[in-house]
């Protein structure tokens, strides 16, 4: 039999309301029942996320700018990983709330890898990583580049 270990999750009782409402109007009967499909939905979608080799995509985060030093943190991890981050914009949402919206480029793993040091960042509130992988897209672009030269010769 499959060994089932407890452990206890701390969270503002506002985002945990919420969740109970939504996981009741889907029919779970308990939290653990739906933290387990999350976790096992979480586990295979990171599998297929993010293709293999080359990448380039966008990397979106909202974060509460009053948190204590998410600033530099972000600012830091930026410069770390500068080889793979293409350019930033920032927008001031609101009073509390600014949005950066990354483009990156680079191996598949550290793309992965600076997007998880970037979204686990106290302060950040939500993140999310979409990629394509570039070697796919210029298999697609090369022949339709050759028939566009091959037109203009006749
Ligand atoms: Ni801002």
């Amino acid at each position: 039999m499959e060994e089932i270990q407890r452990f206890g999750i701390s969270m503002p009782a506002e985002l945990l309301d919420a969740f109970d409402e939504l996981i009741t109007e889907q029919g779970y009967r308990n939290r653990s029942e739906a933290i387990r499909d999350i976790v096992r939905n979480y586990l295979l979608q990171r599998q297929w996320e993010i293709p293999n080799g080359q990448v380039v995509g966008t990397l979106t985060i909202v974060y509460d700018h009053h948190t204590r030093g998410v600033e530099s943190r972000l600012v830091d991890l930026q410069h770390d990983y500068g080889g793979q981050i293409r350019c930033t914009t920032h927008v001031h949402l609101d009073l509390d709330n600014c949005v950066e919206v990354m483009v990156v480029q680079g191996e598949a793993e550290q793309v992965r890898k600076l997007a998880d040091s970037i979204i686990s960042v106290r302060g950040v509130k939500h993140g999310q990583l979409t990629c394509t992988g570039v070697v796919n897209l210029g298999q697609q672009n090369h022949p339709h580049a050759h028939q566009h030269g091959h037109d203009h010769t006749h």
